[in-house]
């Protein structure tokens, strides 16, 4: 197995200007495949609230279902370097929150949690990394400040907002941070960022001149189920489309009694059970053949293995 990714193979990447790649994940499975293909990141993204739960936006999801994304991405994530994305909430109110919530995360797995905002956000950042967390920062579009942003716009398009940006990007470069991501800001503006920072600089919608590219697994994988398109995102499959045309099929199936077919049932043992035969409310022409019992046959069958 390859070695874990750390803060320092993510410095060594930056060194050798090789992109990190940086996906989301929410799910087992997901963090699985993501490692398979060889990520070095992987974002536990409070977007779960719209890509797992169907919620509008992101504010609505909790730290307690995030924790529940953030151990089954941190049990299948072996090598990627894992960030937990602190939900609305989490670690506005107080630095005293902002640290245990944080400190949930990484006794969860996490290597790393990532919050939204800059100047009015450092000293929460600062109180997270004096206790010994690393933190990622979080600037551009930022959903949890929605409202204020007037919704999903793209930002940084001015010299002014470009400038706004280095400051903030300062501030949580002061409080400690390890990098920060831009979202949604034109290549230019991402760019001016960047080069006025030491720190690690990722990219979800900001264009090639960053130290990594963050995109959310539903958009490249094609199984994100809402509206919102961003220009940015390239879909590489529609596995929505194929994961539709699967259950239909087995809904034919069942219903044209085309499933089970005789190699999907166990078979019995003459010896032990007899000669059974099928009971006539069940049978179907897959099942006929098999001549099953369904009172004794289904306990047995319970309890074999898969
Ligand atoms: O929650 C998330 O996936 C994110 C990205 C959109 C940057 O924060």
């Amino acid at each position: 197995m390859a070695a874990k990714v750390t803060l320092s193979t993510l410095q060594s990447l930056k060194a050798r200007q090789q992109p990190a790649v940086f996906v989301t994940a929410y799910d087992y499975p997901t963090a699985t495949f993501a490692e398979r293909g060889g990520v070095d990141m992987i974002l536990v993204g409070d977007s779960a609230a719209m890509t797992m739960m169907g919620l509008p936006n992101t504010l609505g999801i909790t730290m307690d279902e995030m924790i529940v994304f953030v151990r089954a991405v941190c049990r299948a994530a072996k090598r990627a370097f894992v960030v937990g994305d602190l939900p609305f909430m989490s670690y506005q109110p107080s630095d005293e929150t902002a640290v245990l919530n944080a400190g949930r995360f990484i006794a969860a797995g996490c290597d790393a949690v990532k919050c939204e905002g800059g100047v009015r956000v450092a000293g929460r950042v600062k109180a997270m990394v004096d206790a010994g967390i690393a933190v990622m920062g979080h600037l551009g579009l930022t959903p949890q400040n929605l409202g204020q942003l007037g919704g999903y716009k793209v930002q940084g398009k001015t010299k002014a907002a470009a400038d706004k940006l280095v400051d903030d990007a300062i501030a949580l470069q002061e409080a400690g941070v390890f990098g920060i991501l831009l979202e949604a800001m034109p290549p230019e503006a991402a760019a001016y960022v960047r080069e006025r920072l030491d720190v690690l600089v990722y990219g979800i919608g900001a264009g090639p001149h960053v130290d990594g590219q963050l995109v959310i697994s539903h958009d490249i994988l094609g199984t994100f189920v809402g509206d919102i398109a961003p220009k940015f995102v390239k879909q590489y499959a529609r596995l929505g489309g194929d994961i539709e045309r699967v259950f239909k099929a087995y809904s034919d199936d069942v219903r044209a009694g085309h499933f089970p077919a005789p190699e999907h049932c166990y078979p019995v043992d003459p010896s032990v059970f007899g000669a059974l035969s099928a009971p006539s409310d069940t049978a179907t022409p897959a099942q006929t053949p098999l001549e099953l019992d369904r009172v004794s046959y289904v306990p047995a069958a319970a309890s074999a293995a898969r």
